[in-house]
């Protein structure tokens, strides 16, 4: 049995600021999205044109934090990279993890800081955030010759909205299980993350 410390230094404030920029943004991104698609309820008495600049405004905001966070994650300090990339501390835990995940073991194996399957949800929702803004730009600016290339190439706006709908709830099925694992599977890290408090954890 060994104890794993988390300490804020494993979340620095850059990392922390970002995360949450992105919480909120997706928030506003899905409910201002959700209401575009359906306004048949009231998002705080918003008009349709209010709800839109501020549903263009988050998407900004959000491929803005994804850029600085791709940066910090290449150049800042301490450069964490390797966090979202195959690494040897977790070759082999593969299955341990599913094991774990599956309730058919009772801690879950030693890892890197992030488990393989953690790893492959943040680098599949960086790709999804990339897909979500190409097909939301294409629509924005759909006068423009990316907007007609990337029409063009779905077959028709229509097609745009639909595919930029159900990936939204592609989003909103992801992050509801991110939000199940980190206050169900790993509590302490959620109030490292979000409260700076120190945590201890038990793994094999
Ligand atoms: C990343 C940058 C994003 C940009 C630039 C963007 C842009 C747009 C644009 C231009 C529209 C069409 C608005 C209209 O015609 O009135 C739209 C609709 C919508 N967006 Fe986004 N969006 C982005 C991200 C997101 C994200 C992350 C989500 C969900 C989590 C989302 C969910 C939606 C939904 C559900 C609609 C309505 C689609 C429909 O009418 O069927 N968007 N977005």
């Amino acid at each position: 049995m060994t104890q794993i410390t988390h300490t804020k230094g494993d979340y620095p404030i850059p990392a922390r600021a970002m995360h949450q920029i992105n919480l909120l943004c997706i928030i506003i991104l899905a409910a201002t999205g959700f209401f575009i698609h359906k306004p048949n309820f009231s998002l705080f008495g918003m008009s349709m044109n209010l709800v839109r600049a501020v549903h263009f405004y988050a998407g900004f905001v959000i491929i803005l934090n994804l850029l600085v966070r791709f940066y910090w994650a290449l150049l800042g300090k301490p450069g964490d990279i390797a966090n979202f990339l195959p690494q040897k501390e977790n070759r082999g835990t593969l299955l341990k993890m599913i094991s774990y995940y599956l309730f058919l073991r009772k801690t879950h194996p030693v890892t890197g800081k992030h488990n393989t399957l953690q790893k492959s949800m943040y680098v599949f929702w960086f790709f999804l955030l990339i897909f979500q803004a190409i097909t939301g730009f294409s629509m924005l600016w759909k006068g423009s010759a990316f907007g007609a290339f990337v029409i063009a190439v779905a077959g028709g706006l229509s097609n745009i909205y639909a595919i930029h709908y159900l990936t939204m709830w592609v989003f909103v099925a992801t992050t509801l299980v991110h939000l199940y694992m980190v206050l169900f599977e790993d509590f302490p890290v959620f109030m490292t993350m979000f409260f700076g408090v120190e945590s201890k954890e038990e793994t094999t």
